[in-house]
């Protein structure tokens, strides 16, 4: 059994691997796992990333005390938030677990009902028919609603201007964040200027949100408690942070969603069958979805979550904090070790016929216990699991069952493939994706 970490010492020179890592990494790991086996190293702007592909591994990289998450992240986060180290490692510990309890089960049913209101109210904005780019529509129906159900409604941009300024402005942060998480500002100077667009209207938001505290804690937003857990300088960087973190991810999967059961007529007839029975009782004006009309959609979720597993994040990382033992490798202390949720859901052995989009297979997931299939991690595990995982499918779901209510949509483009270019958050398509869209 060797000591060294499997790794591609020399085979492909330094340069070289960090180029054709950096050209497509999502690709890049999938070749190099055929080409090195289940563990290997990549050299990449100076860092050892060493990934970890089967699946036994992975209780080890959640749950081991050999790694830690907030020591691989907190450079990114330096970057991409300006949160100093020293804040970071203060306060942030302490986020998980408060976001995870807003967004409980339990508050969820607080959320849902001004969600939906949003929701009607900005696809009303569509108007009666027309056609566009189908991330743009879901942005700017969503970014907004979203933004106003767990920032506050008072605090948020209000009416069309404002609202075009902070859609501009986020997806300029959101496209390039994954670069400037990993360089200075200086060379990103178009992103960096979106970030302190982001964190001047976080520090308004912040001001109007005190003066407008609600005492009882239950009707105060995310943002309140947020800043009522932070007490530096540094309250709208946590705001522009969990901003972030709330629309990066579920955004585009609602996109994917959308265009997944579209591009299938019996995907559609299905989903169609379960949304309009369980909704028919209402108009498509102002459309009331609550969590007793979802559960009777449960089609509609599995369609969800097929989009998730298909579209999921390129990559999470831990930082590894004491030497590991990983098959029969011992991976050194300070790697960064890596963990492709996107790879991880093509493994037919938990995902047979695994690029097939088929709702079906999540039907023997357990919903009553909250438990996902076995081999599914888009969610991370561990501590840092994702503490927004039941907000994400709660209004993803709502948001599909009310578009497709009430609007006719159509696809006139066949969907995009996913952007080999990225490795954090989940895949942005690589084209744009036409629709035409009518009021029913
Ligand atoms: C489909 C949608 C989403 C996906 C696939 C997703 C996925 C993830 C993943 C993979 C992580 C890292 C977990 C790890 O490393 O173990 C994460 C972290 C996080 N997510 Fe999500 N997420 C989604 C939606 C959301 C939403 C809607 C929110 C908030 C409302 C949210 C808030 C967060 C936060 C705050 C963290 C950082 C946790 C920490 O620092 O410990 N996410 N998410």
């Amino acid at each position: 059994m060797t000591q060294e970490t499997l790794n591609e010492r020399g085979w492909i020179p330094w340069f070289g691997a960090a180029f054709e890592f950096g050209k497509a990494p999502l690709h890049f790991i999938a070749q190099a796992r055929e080409q090195y086996g289940p563990v290997f190293t990549v050299f990449a702007a100076g860092k050892r990333l060493t990934f970890v592909t089967q699946h036994e591994d992975f209780r080890t990289f959640f749950t081991s005390k050999g790694v830690d998450f907030e020591q691989a992240v907190q450079e990114p986060v330096r970057n991409a938030a300006s949160i100093s180290k020293k804040s970071f490692y203060r306060y942030h510990p302490a986020c998980n677990p408060l976001i995870k309890g807003r967004l409980s089960h339990n508050n969820l049913a607080l959320l849902s009902a001004p969600l939906c209101e949003e929701f009607n109210h900005h696809l009303e904005l569509l108007g009666t028919e027309g056609s566009g780019d189908l991330s743009d529509l879901v942005r700017s129906a969503m970014y907004p609603a979203v933004m106003s159900n767990l920032l506050g409604k008072v605090n948020s941009p209000d009416g069309p201007a404002a609202t075009r300024l902070f859609l501009d402005a986020f997806r300029v942060y959101d496209e390039g964040f994954e670069y400037g998480s990993q360089l200075p500002a200086v060379f990103l100077r178009k992103w960096a200027k979106s970030k302190r667009w982001l964190l001047s209207l976080l520090s308004d938001m912040i001001s109007r949100a005190e003066s407008s505290k609600p005492a009882e804690p239950g009707a105060q937003t995310l943002l309140h408690h947020l800043i009522a857990l932070i007490k530096d300088e540094f309250q709208p960087n946590y705001g522009v942070l969990m901003l972030w973190a709330s629309l990066a991810n579920a955004i585009p999967i609602t996109f994917w969603a959308i265009a997944f059961i579209l591009a299938s007529p019996a995907v559609y007839r299905t989903a169609m069958e379960q949304i309009v029975a369980a909704l028919k009782d209402q108009g498509t004006g102002r459309t009331c979805v609550s969590a007793d009309h979802l559960s009777r959609m449960p089609y509609v979720k599995w369609c969800i979550m097929e989009a998730i597993r298909l579209r999921s994040p390129g990559a999470i990382a831990r930082r590894v904090v004491q030497p590991l033992r990983m098959q029969g490798y011992v991976i050194p202390q300070g790697d960064l070790l890596m963990l492709s949720p996107y790879w991880a859901h093509r493994n037919p052995r938990f995902f047979p016929d695994p690029e097939e989009f088929r709702p079906e297979r999540w039907e023997t997931a357990d919903w009553e216990k909250n438990v996902f299939l076995e081999g599914f991690v888009a969610f991370g595990g561990g501590r840092n699991q994702c503490p927004g995982r039941w907000y994400a499918l709660m209004e993803i779901h709502m948001f599909v069952s009310l578009i497709l209510f009430k609007y006719e949509l159509s696809l006139l483009d066949a969907p995009p493939t996913p952007s080999p270019l990225h490795l954090v958050g989940t895949q942005q398509p690589s084209g744009p994706c036409s629709v035409k869209y009518a009021h029913r």
